[in-house]
Order: structure tokens, then C-alpha cells, then sequence
């Protein structure tokens, strides 16, 4: 759910610390306190009631910028191991399973599903009107491509809120357009862009500053200024991939982050988990990465771009040869997918070959060292 789709607290919900059904009402403070002592017999069901009238809201707030320690009876202590975890919103931890808040912020299993049946008390979970949904779907952060045809074929950009997987060979302009929509997100918004902050995770060692410079004068753009709202980490194996995802929530909401890069998803996970004993750890490691980042994109509404190796299956027929790797995890966790390909000279060829809102089709674009351009432009 994105931040602009989340339902507004009432009054009373402000006011209401957790409920624990049926007799006994402590607030959450206490709850968390005595939480070893006291199993609910089912926790989901402290949950569901609240859910229940929420179905005809007719306006939706923005809650995602309430700081965790607005959770209804959350400690300092807490709310510290939460915040230096990367739990830093109230969304950030109605969207958590218990496990996870287990695992990342060593507090008790009891302690956690109380935090999330607060917090998700506060945020609502629960049903939204499909009218209400569409003009949330309107307002929501398109980041262009710097290509006309690339952004028309995406539907007017790359999306917030959602996983973009930029697949292809190498060569191919993925590493580009990352820089390129760097640019795009971090020069003013008189230039036509967000004004706003980027994550850029390298896996490769590939950032080049002197590309986002080139790109810059294309615009106009002080390089010193889009520069300086690039966030990069290099991260050089799987593990340190993923804490950088774990690190990301604080940067997110002091950069005024719109987009986070992850040039690129598999290299580490594949040359880290070779062979096929070791597929499924790499397919569950990857699993949970990926799930990382969609609730990060969902959380926090920005757009999560990766770029994605691919492998060739020369014993394939009929049809397509080169697959993205990381197979069914990546593509069913993928909002949307494009592939690119290699055209004459500087032309590639980008394809949609995935998206909940977009066919399956394909346009032309170019790399040049004003970055990614339409075919008919000129520089
Ligand atoms: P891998 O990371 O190796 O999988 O490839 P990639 O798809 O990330 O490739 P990348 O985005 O780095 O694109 C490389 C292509 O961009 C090459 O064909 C380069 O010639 C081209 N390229 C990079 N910089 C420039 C430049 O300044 N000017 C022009 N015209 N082309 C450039
Ligand atoms: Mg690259």
C-alpha cells in the first residue's frame, strides 16, 4: 500500500491504544512490559475488528512520516531498537511480520505482534474503494526515463510505489539508465525534475559520478547539487547488499528519498551460490531481498529500480533464448519487467515483458553521453 493510499486515524483510533479482546484493556506500554507472561490466543484477531469500517473512507492520509515512538505505549527502549533498525515509521512497522521485528530488532516475539497490531491499528489495514484506489493511482510519482518513447511505453515513467527490474545482456543500457534516472530524480524540479534524494546501491563497483555530471549538462543541472542527493553503496557481497536495504529506511526519510537503485540484484547472489546444491539458499535469500524491497517501495512510496543479469539456455527450440536470471522469485516479486537488447550502434531495444497496467510491447532508444535519448533525438 502506498503512503498516499493509506486510510486517515480517527480521532478515536488516536486516542485507543491497542484492545486486547475481551475483558481486560491494557494499554500497549504495559502489554509490551509483561509481554513474556501473557500469550493472546490468537493475535490475528486483535486486528481484524479494526479493519472492519474502513471500507467507505473517502479521503486518504498520509501517516507514513509518523515516527515509530507514536505507537500507543511503545518504551524509549523500544522505540530506540525499532528506529536503529530501520523501523523508523509507524507504517514501517504495520507492515512487518513479528518474525522480522524478532529477527532485525532483538525484542521478544510478544512484543512485536503488540507493536504491529498497534501500529496497524493506527495505519488501518484493511479494505479501500477501488474509486479511491484509481485516484491514488493518478497522483502517483512517475520518474522519466530521459527518453520520450522509453517513458511512453512505461506509461509515463517509472512508477513509485513499485519494483522496476531492468533486465538484459551486458552492454545494454541498464547501468545508463540507472544514471540517467538518477538525474532525473535529483535535478531541481524547474528542469523538469523531483528535486529529491537517490539511493543507488552498487553491486558491481559501476557508479560513475562523471556520467551523472555528462548527463547533468544536458539539462542544465548543477552537478555539484544532483550530486550530492545520490546516496551510493558499494556493496561487495549478498549479505552487505541486504543490510544496505536494512540501512536505507533513515536515509529514506532524511534525503527525501523518491528512488533507490540496485545495480545490479543477482551478480553477488549468483556468484555466491553457484551450482545447483546451493539454488534453493540462493532462491530463499533472494526471496526475502526482493520482499525487502517491495515493502520498502510500498512503505516508503518510492520507485525500486533493479537491474537484472540474464542467462542463455542454448537447449531451448522455440522462442526465447535469454531469460532474466533468478527465474520464477524474481519474476512473480517484479511489479514490472523490461528487457532491453542490443540494436545497431548506440540503439537498444526495450520490451515490457511483465506489468499489471501495461501491454506487452517494445520502443527504441539510444545511449548517448547525454544518457538515454529517443531515436530521433539529436545531441
Ligand atoms: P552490464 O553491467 O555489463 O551487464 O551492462 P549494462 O547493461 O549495465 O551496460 P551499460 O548500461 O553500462 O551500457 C554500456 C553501453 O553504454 C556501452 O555500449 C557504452 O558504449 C555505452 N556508453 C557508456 N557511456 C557512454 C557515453 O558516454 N557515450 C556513449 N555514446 N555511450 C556510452
Ligand atoms: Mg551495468
Amino acid at each position: 500500500m502506498s503512503k498516499k493510499e493509506k486510510p486517515p486515524k480517527t480521532t478515536k483510533e488516536k486516542e485507543t491504544p491497542a484492545k486486547k479482546p475481551p475483558a481486560k484493556k491494557p494499554t500497549a506500554r504495559k502489554a509490551v512490559a509483561k509481554e513474556e507472561k501473557k500469550e493472546p490466543e490468537d493475535w490475528i484477531h486483535e486486528i481484524l475488528p479494526k479493519q472492519r469500517p474502513k471500507t467507505a473512507q473517502k479521503e486518504t492520509k498520509d501517516l507514513s512520516d509518523v515516527a515509530v515512538n507514536n505507537i500507543p505505549g511503545i518504551g524509549p527502549a523500544v522505540a530506540d531498537k525499532l528506529m536503529s533498525s530501520g523501523y523508523i515509521t509507524l507504517a514501517a512497522v504495520a507492515h512487518a511480520s513479528p518474525i522480522e521485528l524478532v529477527e532485525h530488532c532483538e525484542i521478544g516475539e510478544q512484543t512485536a505482534k503488540r507493536l504491529i497490531t498497534a501500529a496497524r491499528g493506527q495505519v488501518g489495514i484493511g479494505f479501500q474503494n477501488a474509486r479511491e484506489l484509481l485516484k491514488t493511482r493518478k497522483k502517483l510519482v512517475k520518474i522519466s526515463t530521459g527518453s520520450k518513447s522509453l517513458d511512453t511505453l512505461l506509461a509515463g515513467g517509472i512508477e513509485a510505489s513499485s519494483l522496476t527490474e531492468i533486465s538484459g545482456e551486458f552492454r545494454t543500457g541498464k547501468t545508463q539508465i540507472c544514471f540517467q534516472l538518477c538525474v532525473m530524480t535529483a535535478m531541481d524540479k524547474k528542469l523538469g525534475g523531483l528535486e529529491s534524494g537517490v539511493i543507488y546501491i552498487d553491486t558491481e563497483g559501476t557508479f560513475r559520478p562523471e556520467r551523472i555530471v555528462q548527463i547533468c549538462q544536458r539539462f542544465g543541472a548543477d552537478p555539484e547539487q544532483v550530486l550530492s542527493r545520490i546516496n551510493v553503496g558499494r556493496a561487495y557481497n549478498s549479505d552487505h547488499q541486504m543490510v544496505l536495504v536494512l540501512e536505507s529506511p533513515k536515509i529514506i526519510k532524511d534525503g527525501n528519498v523518491q528512488l533507490m537503485i540496485i545495480d545490479s540484484l543477482t551478480s553477488h547472489f549468483r556468484a555466491e551460490y553457484a551450482g545447483r546444491g546451493s539454488l534453493l539458499e540462493r532462491q530463499q535469500k533472494l526471496n526475502k531481498y526482493l520482499h525487502q524491497l517491495l515493502r520498502l517501495a510500498e512503505v516508503y512510496d518510492i520507485a525500486v529500480v533493479a537491474t537484472n543479469q540474464v542467462l542463455t539456455k542454448p537447449d531451448v527450440l522455440y522462442g526465447e533464448t535469454t531469460f532474466p536470471v533468478g527465474g520464477n522469485i524474481v519474476a512473480h516479486s517484479c511489479t514490472t519487467r523490461v528487457f532491453l537488447r542490443k540494436g545497431k550502434a548506440e540503439k537498444r531495444i526495450a520490451r515490457v515483458i511483465d506489468s499489471p497496467h501495461i501491454p506487452e510491447i517494445e520502443t527504441v532508444f539510444r545511449i548517448t553521453a547525454d544518457g538515454i535519448v529517443d531515436v530521433s533525438e539529436t545531441t
